[in-house]
């Protein structure tokens, strides 16, 4: 080789050095770091998704576009933003993933957002529910809800079906002030009225005195918002306790207050409560016989899936989606461009994704709690199709 070629060749080393580098690269595993609460007092956060994550992998296998996936699970073990931060550090720069998941409580989702910015990483939501996170990076994608979007059709609903007067109890903070705002505008534009409010620490268990102050007001009804896990059982056992049900006064949840999980813990003290949610699993699609189904097959009969698991199941899809779109090359622009066009037929109704928000836009159910067949279940009453998030109305 002449002489005075070498230098041009080695100038092109780093490139070619670069392009082995990034071909090793594609051909080793697509890591997906799933950041939930795995202990704590939310631990069936970490039960719902991962179940829901885990079935869609038993069902599709683990190798996508000729990649393995490899799932990294991290316990943020609760309400942790700093916990959050620190695993999701270290799952982008020791663990190198290329999608983060989970996110199931805002405060964490927050936290992580510009880690996963600054290191260009998808950031798949199975849960968490504030309005506001979408907007605070590029990379998030939500295959969850939004407060705003579940609890404005239910806010509606409810002053249509002879709710006039309602009392307002959340958990406070950001995504218990969302439901607040977005339940008391639509409920109050339909000609409803409310006639009192609080707002309840989110970590507190002894629901009496809020459950005594609600029963002093007399409303109709009272609209709850408190996270999924131990206090909308905690909040409905005192409803009981002080005679609420007894007095006429109906619960009106926003989305988790009756989870199947509740019904299950309550039994009969369940029947009437009305809540609007993405999802039951008593919904009578094929798509959702076949996921109970096969959910039961998988984990047993209990817990039930739920709102998460879908969710968790969902994002899963779509990631497996992306992955093959991209033929297994994860460029995080491309992939997030992929997240766009998501349209699925899940197993709570069809989905897809707005492109503008990057968040889900579903079928919004009102359902009340019967016994269908023997059994306790969240049966749909009324539906509201193709909900966007009116709180990202311009
Ligand atoms: C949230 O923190 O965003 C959150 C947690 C539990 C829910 C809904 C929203 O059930």
């Amino acid at each position: 080789m002449p002489a005075r070629r070498l230098p041009r060749l080695l100038a092109l080393l780093p490139l070619a050095l670069a392009a082995a580098m990034s071909a090793a690269r594609a051909e080793g595993p697509i890591r997906i770091g799933l950041l939930l609460p795995f202990s704590g007092p939310y631990a069936d956060y970490g039960v719902e998704i991962g179940h829901g994550v885990d079935l869609y992998i038993t069902q599709h296998g683990d190798t996508v576009a000729g990649r393995k996936i490899e799932l990294i699970r991290r316990d943020v073990t609760g309400v942790a933003p700093d916990v959050a931060k620190r695993l999701a550090r270290e799952l982008v720069t020791r663990d190198k993933v290329d999608f983060l998941a989970g996110f199931g409580l805002t405060p964490n989702t927050l936290a992580v957002g510009p880690i996963g910015t600054e290191a260009k990483k998808p950031m798949v939501i199975m849960n968490a529910a504030t309005s506001i996170i979408t907007e605070k990076s590029p990379y998030f994608v939500r295959f969850s809800f939004t407060l705003s979007q579940i609890v404005t059709p239910l806010g509606e609903w409810a002053a249509k079906h002879g709710f006039k007067r309602v009392y307002v109890a959340v958990a406070d903070y950001a995504p218990g002030h969302e439901a607040e705002a977005a339940f008391t505008k639509a409920f109050t534009a339909a000609g409803g009225e409310v006639v009192g409010s609080v707002r309840i620490p989110v970590n507190n268990l002894d629901f009496s005195a809020y459950a005594q102050r609600i029963k002093d007001a007399a409303p109709q009804g009272v609209f709850l918002f408190v996270p999924s896990g131990e206090q909308p059982i905690a909040f409905m056992k005192s409803y009981v306790d002080l005679g609420l049900k007894e007095a006429g006064i109906t619960v009106l949840g926003g989305t988790e207050i009756i989870d199947q999980a509740v019904i299950d813990s309550l039994g009969d003290k369940a029947l009437g409560v009305i809540s609007a949610q993405n999802y039951s699993s008593a919904h009578g699609s094929a798509e959702n016989r076949h996921y109970v189904a096969a959910w039961t097959a998988a984990f047993g009969p209990k817990p039930k899936p739920n709102f998460m698991s879908v969710a968790g199941y969902d994002g899963m899809a779509a990631i497996y989606r992306v992955i093959d779109k991209l033929h297994g090359d994860i460029d995080p622009e491309k992939a997030m461009d992929e997240f766009k066009q998501i349209r699925l037929e899940s197993p709570r109704g069809p989905i897809e994704i707005d492109p503008d928000t990057r968040d889900i836009i579903e079928t919004v159910y009102i359902r009340r709690v019967e016994r269908v067949d023997g059994e306790l279940v969240n049966r749909e009453i009324f539906e509201f199709p193709r909900v966007k998030d009116p709180a990202h109305a311009p």
